[in-house]
């Protein structure tokens, strides 16, 4: 028998976190009420209109329906109100909260007594206590009494066909007993894994930002050695499949023309700028970020060096930049080095076309025949299966294509060069 009679689930924020948990917690046999600022989003959604392209997305969002609102009245009535809105940073790197801050406001004015929030977005360690805390207090609440709050970091990877809402890990961190005892009540029902209770809030604040840190500094690193093998004619990629047949202490990342999408890029600097604060100087994690901004300049330099082994010039070849999306086979714009690429081939006066099977309202090209036929030289920087089945050293020499640059090492090198293709990949 559960301990707490848990009816209704507001999610606040419907993108890539909050969607896929709406759907979970319907067809779990949660009422849900979805609540969006973004009225157009909303609009869509209430059409049964996908937001954006997901293969669990697709497959669940009709079959568990629920309803949609960008009127905060309609969540008054939840148990339980679960916060995803973004958590970016602004122009000058620092963590921009005003999507938390506005959400928090939202349900403090809007729901009941007694009922859980927790917030699912990613934040740097005491925002939960600096920031969420003091907006229930300030609108009467006392929390651990008539409110209770918690902190479940989540981790989903969207277009992974294995790990989704429904399988993955959590963990899960509260102010109080009650907070993480109802938490992981709902948790457990809607997860088909491990939730793990941990200490403290501030806990659950710190795993997430460690994992994306991580995952940072160790893309970061093998940047740094893609740059140095290149120097060395030694294939990295090569290397890191060797080096991963270790079975232990050794976990393969690769390098990349840059990191992007709303997390990796970007969470570090909330923990680079709270530890400041607490008087700490994130310097390895900092030369880490920096060592992945650099990689959109490198790959152009790449380009720069396979043009001039051709005697050709930046100024007025036609570049055509292949992938818009931060990774493969998904339409998410956010951080992706495409854009930076694109503006730098641009200050060398290239000509550039672009083209994204999954994003073509924003390519300049409708087709990849069509750009391939336009271009002179190409930059990969997305690996959609579109580009990776299709790209073979035939179909490029039967346009005239004389350079290729690999930003995600994923073609057959040895088949285009063979074909006479100038290739350059990051540090192969
Ligand atoms: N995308 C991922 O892969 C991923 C994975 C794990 C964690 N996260 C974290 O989860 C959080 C959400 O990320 P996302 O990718 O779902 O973002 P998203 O931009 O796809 O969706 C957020 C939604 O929140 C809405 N929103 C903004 N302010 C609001 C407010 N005040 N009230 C109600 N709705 C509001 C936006 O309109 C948007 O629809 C972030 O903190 C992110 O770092 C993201």
């Amino acid at each position: 028998m559960a301990k707490y009679d848990f009816k209704t689930v507001a999610v606040i924020g419907l993108g890539y976190v909050g969607l896929p948990l709406a759907m979970r917690a319907k067809e779990k046999g949660y009422s849900v009420i979805g609540f969006d600022t973004d009225k157009r989003k909303v609009g869509l959604l209430k059409k049964g209109q996908h937001v954006f392209k997901d293969t669990f997305l697709q497959k669940n969002l009709l079959k568990y329906p629920f309803k949609v609102t960008d009127n905060p009245k309609d969540i008054t009535g939840a148990d339980i109100h679960i916060i995803c809105v973004p958590t970016p940073v602004d122009s000058k790197h620092h963590p921009d909260l005003a999507p938390v801050i506005s959400a928090s406001e939202t349900v403090a004015a809007h729901c009941k007594k007694n009922v859980l929030v927790v917030l699912e977005s990613t934040v740097n360690p005491y925002v939960s206590e600096e920031v969420v805390k003091p907006i229930f207090e300030k609108a009467g609440f006392t929390v651990g009494k008539d409110i209770f709050i918690s902190h479940c970091p989540e981790r989903i990877n969207p277009g992974d066909p294995k790990w989704n809402v429904t399988n993955i890990p959590r963990v899960v961190g509260a102010f109080d007993k009650k907070g993480l005892e109802m938490s992981l009540q709902f948790y457990r029902s809607i997860v088909d894994a491990d939730i793990r209770p941990m200490k403290t809030i501030r806990e659950a604040e710190a795993v997430k930002i460690l994992e994306n840190s991580f995952r940072n500094i160790n893309i970061a690193f093998v940047n740094e050695i893609a740059r140095s093998f290149d120097k060395m004619d030694i294939d990295v990629k090569d290397v890191i499949q060797g080096a991963a047949t270790k079975p232990f202490a050794f976990m393969a990342h690769y390098p990349s023309c840059g990191v992007g999408g709303h997390c990796i890029p970007v969470d570090p600097h909330y923990l680079v700028e709270r530890a400041k604060e607490s008087g700490f100087n994130h310097e390895f994690l900092k030369l880490a970020i920096k060592t992945n901004n650099d990689m959109p300049t490198y790959t152009v330099e790449r380009l720069q060096d396979a043009l001039n082994e051709n005697r050709m010039p930046m100024k007025d070849t036609v570049v055509g930049v292949l992938g818009l999306a931060y990774k493969a086979n998904i339409d998410d714009l956010r951080e992706s080095p495409a854009f930076e690429i694109i503006e730098l081939l641009k200050k060398h006066y290239c000509k550039v076309e672009t083209f994204d099977p999954y994003v073509k309202s924003q390519s300049s090209m409708k087709s990849l025949e069509a750009i391939l036929k336009k271009s002179q030289a190409l930059i990969l920087a997305t690996s959609h299966k579109e580009f990776t089945e299709s790209l073979t050293p035939a179909l490029l020499k039967k346009h005239g294509i004389k350079v290729i640059v690999d930003g995600k090492n994923c073609l057959n090198k040895d088949a285009l060069k063979k074909a006479g293709i100038t290739y350059k990949g990051i540090g192969r």
